[in-house]
C-alpha cells in the first residue's frame, strides 16, 4: 500500500478513533460540535493544536465557550532537535533541504504517514523505528521532494479502551526550503487536468517554501491570473484551486514562484474544459418478455448511464396507473468501466405481478438529472387465454 493509501486509511480510522473515544470516555454533548469542527474532504485537523508554547499552554481545537472536556495531554508529535531536546511541532514547519527532520510520536502501536516517494528509494533516507511507548521516524539528506504532510496515530482506543486525556493523533505540513527548486519537483513537464463544470478543481503547484510569492499565469495570450479568493484561491499547502469551474479557465496555466531574487516556473497544467454531463439522460427500457401469458410475472428495467454520482430520478407511467395497486419499483445503481471511463449505470426495475387484460400496453420511464429530463417505452403484450381454460 503506498503512502496516499495509508494517510486516506489513517484518516478514518482516525474519524473511527475519534468517535470511539467520544462514545466512551466524555459526555455525548459535545459530539454534534465536534463532528462540524472536523473539515471536510478527509482532511483531519491535529486533535492538539502546535505551537512552540509549553505543552500544557498549547491551545485547544475546541470552541472556547464549551469545558474542555479532557486536559491538555502532553502533545502526540514532537520534533526531536537533539538528545532530549522536544519541540511540540506547529501545523506547519519550514526546514532547509538538506536538513535531517526527525519526529517523534507517542503511543504505542503507532503508524505514520509521509511523502510516498520516501518509501520507495534507492539509498533509503527514511528509518523509522518502534519502541515501547512511542515510534521515530526520522528523514536524513531531505529534499525540496519531501514538503508534505507528515502525520502518525495509534491505534490503542480499538482494542482497550481510550486512555483519558490523551489525543492520538499528530499531523504536521513541513517545507523543506530549497532555494534551487521552489517548487516541489515532479516527473512531468505538464500535466492534463480536467475542468469539470460541477466540480472544484486544484493546480498543485506546490512551494517548498511558505515565503515564496506565487502567482497564476495564462500561457496564450501571456498574462496573469486574477486570484480573488472567490473563484479561484490559493493554499501555500496544496496549490491553486479553481473553485468555479469555467470554459474562459481552459487552456495551458502555470504558476510562476519568486523568493530573495529567484524566479521559476511550474510544470504547466492543460485545463480542458468538461461541461459533462452536458445533456439530459438517455435512457434505455427493456421488459422481460414482449409478450406474456396472463397470470405470468414481469419486469421492465429502464437504465441511463452517466457520470458517476449523478442523482438520477425515475418515473414510470404504466396501463392501469390510476387504479392503484402500484408495481413494485426496484433501483440501484453500479459503477462500470467502459472505454477507459468510470460511468454510472442506475437502474430502475418495474415489477408486474399477474400479468392480464389490463396490464397490457406501454411502460414508459422517464429519467431525470439536473441536466434535464429523458423518456422511452417499451409496449408489453398479455396474450389471449388459452381456449378452454
Ligand atoms: C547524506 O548526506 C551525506 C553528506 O552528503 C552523505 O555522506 C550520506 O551518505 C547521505 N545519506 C544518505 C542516506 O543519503
Ligand atoms: C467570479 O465568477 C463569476 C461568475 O462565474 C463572475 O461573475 C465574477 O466576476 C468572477 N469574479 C471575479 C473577481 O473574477
Ligand atoms: C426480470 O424478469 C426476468 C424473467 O423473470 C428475470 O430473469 C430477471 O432477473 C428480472 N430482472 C430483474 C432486474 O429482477
Amino acid at each position: 500500500m503506498n503512502a496516499k493509501a495509508w494517510a486516506v486509511l489513517g484518516c478514518c480510522l482516525l474519524l473511527l478513533i475519534a468517535a470511539e473515544c467520544h462514545k466512551k470516555g466524555k459526555p455525548p454533548k459535545s459530539t454534534g460540535k465536534k463532528a462540524a469542527k472536523e473539515p471536510r474532504g478527509g482532511e483531519l485537523k491535529p486533535l492538539q493544536a502546535a505551537g512552540r508554547l509549553p505543552a500544557q499552554a498549547l491551545p485547544r481545537h475546541q470552541p472556547t465557550a464549551q469545558p474542555p472536556v479532557k486536559a491538555a495531554g502532553p502533545p502526540v508529535l514532537l520534533r526531536v532537535l537533539g538528545p532530549g531536546r522536544f519541540q511540540a511541532v506547529a501545523e506547519a514547519l519550514a526546514l532547509r533541504a538538506g536538513d535531517t527532520l526527525e519526529l517523534r510520536c507517542r503511543g504505542r502501536a503507532v503508524r505514520w504517514s509521509h511523502p510516498a516517494h520516501l518509501e520507495d528509494e534507492e539509498r533509503p533516507r527514511l528509518r523509522i523505528k518502534h519502541f515501547e511507548k512511542y515510534s521515530q521516524m526520522q528523514v536524513v539528506n531531505a529534499t525540496a521532494a519531501d514538503t508534505g504532510q507528515y502525520s502518525c496515530w495509534s491505534f490503542q482506543c480499538l482494542d482497550t479502551r481510550c486512555q483519558d486525556g490523551e489525543d492520538r493523533t499528530g499531523k504536521t505540513f513541513i517545507f523543506f526550503a530549497d532555494p534551487q527548486e521552489l517548487f516541489i519537483p515532479t516527473e512531468n513537464y505538464y500535466e492534463v487536468l480536467q475542468l469539470r463544470a460541477n466540480r472544484p478543481t486544484l493546480l498543485p503547484c506546490q512551494v517548498t517554501s511558505p515565503l515564496a510569492r506565487v502567482t497564476l499565469h495564462r500561457e496564450f495570450p501571456p498574462e496573469e491570473v486574477p486570484v480573488d479568493g472567490v473563484n479561484i484561491s490559493y493554499d501555500v499547502q496544496r496549490g491553486f484551486m479553481i473553485h468555479r469551474s469555467q470554459p474562459s479557465y481552459a487552456g495551458s496555466l502555470f504558476c510562476i514562484a519568486s523568493l530573495d531574487g529567484v524566479r521559476q516556473i511550474s510544470t504547466k497544467y492543460m485545463l480542458i474544459y468538461i461541461n459533462y454531463p452536458s445533456s439530459p439522460p438517455k435512457p434505455t427500457v427493456r421488459a422481460s418478455a414482449t409478450a406474456v401469458q396472463p397470470g405470468e410475472s414481469f419486469n421492465v428495467t429502464c437504465t441511463v448511464l452517466g457520470e458517476p454520482e449523478a442523482s438520477i430520478t425515475f418515473t414510470w407511467a404504466y396501463p392501469r396507473q390510476q387504479l392503484g395497486r402500484p408495481p413494485y419499483v426496484r433501483e440501484r445503481a453500479a459503477l462500470r468501466r467502459q472505454g477507459g471511463q468510470v460511468r454510472q449505470e442506475a437502474e430502475s426495475t418495474l415489477y408486474v405481478d399477474e400479468a392480464r387484460a389490463g396490464t397490457q400496453g406501454l411502460y414508459t420511464c422517464q429519467a431525470q438529472t439536473l441536466e434535464g429530463a429523458g423518456s422511452t417505452s417499451t409496449r408489453v403484450r398479455v396474450l389471449p387465454a388459452p381456449a378452454g381454460a
